[in-house]
């Protein structure tokens, strides 16, 4: 079979209007060669529908166009995915081998520029590299306090509640979902808590798309910075200690990238995670009924938003090393590949019935497979069973006050975001949060990551709102004390690469 990107990408029909363009609406959702368009009104309002037609036209594995009408292969069978992520030596991590980099057909400020620009990450490394970096990532990991960290969410998460429960409603998304995750992380990596909020700050400003997405870039790389050079003269308990100095010597940029990139993917994915959980939670009757009845645990209801809603719905991706094929199609070498974690976890050959309960089964792909499978899933599942289980039981007769009709996302064929849930609830008053056990290294054991079932007692014992824990080190900053920690103001000026990263999060 012939290769069916025989255009020029962007050639035949121009720059894409944005979605903030009334000519976006315009958007044809086929492009060059008659492929069918990842974006656009049509792709981004229903793409489970567009993985249908796709699956009907082309069977597992569909060629698509991108933004700028890019030609790529959206993998959409759950086998071919598995296949796919688990033979880097057919289909690497590497972006460099993209041909249409090669050639220049993609620009260096292509919207989606800051998911596949190459970078000195494990992400993006193969082999040997891989295995150094992966594996600092991964020992240091292994080193984290488990049940610490629990603690560290379930207070974290009763805090925030003390924030809104006096007056019987909130928006779940800004006030709990996008605000968590961050404060868990610095905690883990050994922040200063007062940086949880002005990081909270910085990716919300990413997501509004103003120029500050580059202020905000430069705000966290300094901080990231300053806290490897302590951590260098100073070791603490934490992840980015135990990355400085892990036996694969990492430098100190290569510290601060990977500390980049897991707080970022921490907070994008697990931000959506709690999001899409609680939106099920407030809106699918199986799961209301089944919660309130008992039977249901917040983890279980977690699994089934990986299968239906995963934070990451595809993963750019997967470069072709040779020629090779795949579910019957002819890849060319350094073609693009999509890994489509939610077109594969609704493959029919998996799931022949969407409605079914997949109780027990752990087979979706909302952390990937193969040598690159998410290394922080667990610390991402605990965030979202932890938090969940700790606002449900605070707010039991929790639901919506909106109609399910009016909830909105935003965002692209990578991730989709719930843009608000407003909640409201009988007023309650403010509890105490527990106080911390000081921090330890003690290795962690599986079961320490597993929660409660909501039935199960609470335990919030006294410490006034807004109290900083005991364990999370606020009183050994990492900033010097005249340096400001506030997100800088509004700057002008280029930065194509950030405005492009400001784009791309807006779901341009
Ligand atoms: C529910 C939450 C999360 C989801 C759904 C998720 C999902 C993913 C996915 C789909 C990938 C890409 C794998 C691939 O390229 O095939 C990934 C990679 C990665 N994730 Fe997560 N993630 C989550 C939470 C986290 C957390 C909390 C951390 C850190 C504490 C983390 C750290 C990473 C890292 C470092 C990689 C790159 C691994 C590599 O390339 O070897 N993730 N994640």
């Amino acid at each position: 079979m012939n290769s069916p990107f025989q255009h020029e990408p962007g050639a035949a029909t121009g720059p894409v209007p944005p979605p903030e363009c009334p000519a976006h609406g315009l958007v044809a959702s086929t492009g060059p060669g008659g492929l069918r368009r990842l974006f656009g009104p049509e792709a981004e309002g229903d793409p489970a529908a567009l993985y249908d037609k796709l699956r009907a036209e082309h069977g597992t594995v569909a060629p698509v166009l991108m933004h700028g009408d890019v030609p790529a292969w959206l993998v959409l069978g759950h086998s071919e995915n598995l296949h796919m992520t688990r033979t880097p030596s057919q289909f690497s991590r590497d972006s460099r081998r993209w041909r249409a980099l090669q050639d220049g057909s993609v620009a260096p400020d292509h919207p989606l520029a800051p998911i596949f620009t190459w970078q000195p990450v494990c992400s993006f490394a193969e082999g040997a590299t891989h295995e150094r970096l992966r594996g600092a990532v991964t020992d240091s990991m292994a080193r984290i306090d488990t049940r610490g960290v629990r603690r560290h969410i379930n207070r974290y998460s009763n805090r925030l509640v003390n924030e809104f429960c006096q007056g019987g409603r909130a928006e779940l998304v800004s006030q709990f979902a996008e605000r968590l995750p961050m404060m868990v992380m610095c905690a883990i990596v050994g922040m200063p808590e007062d940086y949880s909020e002005r990081l909270v700050e910085a990716a919300r400003d990413l997501t509004r798309g103003t120029e500050t997405a580059i202020a905000s870039n430069e705000f966290l790389v300094g901080a990231l910075n300053r806290l490897v050079e302590r951590r260098r003269a100073v070791p603490a308990d934490g992840f980015a200690t135990w990355l400085v100095e892990h036996p694969a010597g990492l430098t100190d940029k290569e510290v601060v990238e990977h500390l980049r990139v897991v707080l970022f993917v921490a907070y994008e994915t697990t931000t959506n995670l709690i999001a899409n959980v609680l939106r099920m939670v407030l809106t699918d009757p199986r799961f209301r009924a089944r919660l309130s009845g008992g039977h249901m645990t917040v983890p279980e209801a977690v699994e089934q938003t990986l299968w239906d809603e995963p934070p990451f719905t595809s993963v750019l991706g997967r470069w072709a090393v040779g020629d090779t094929e795949l579910g019957g199609q002819q890849i060319k070498a350094g073609d693009a590949l999509i890994v489509g974690i939610a077109p594969a976890n609704t493959d029919p050959v998996v799931r022949p019935d969407l409605k079914a309960n997949m109780e027990g089964n752990r087979a979706h792909l909302a952390f990937s497979s193969g040598p690159h499978e998410c290394p922080g899933q667990d610390i991402g599942r605990a965030i979202a069973d932890v938090g969940v289980d700790a606002l449900l039981m605070r707010l039991p007769d929790l639901e919506l006050s909106v109609e399910e009709s009016e909830l909105r996302w935003v965002g692209n064929f990578v991730s989709r975001h719930l843009v608000e849930l407003p909640a409201r609830f009988a007023p309650s008053p403010q509890q105490e949060v527990e106080a911390d056990p000081p921090n330890s290294t003690r290795r962690r054991s599986d079961s320490d990551w597993e929660v409660s079932s909501p039935a199960a007692p609470r335990d919030t014992t006294a410490v006034p709102t807004g109290h900083a824990p005991a364990g999370v080190r606020t009183a050994d900053p990492i900033a010097a004390p005249e340096e400001s920690v506030v997100v800088p103001a509004q700057r002008t000026g280029p930065g194509r690469i950030w405005r492009a990263v400001a784009r791309w999060w807006n779901g341009h």
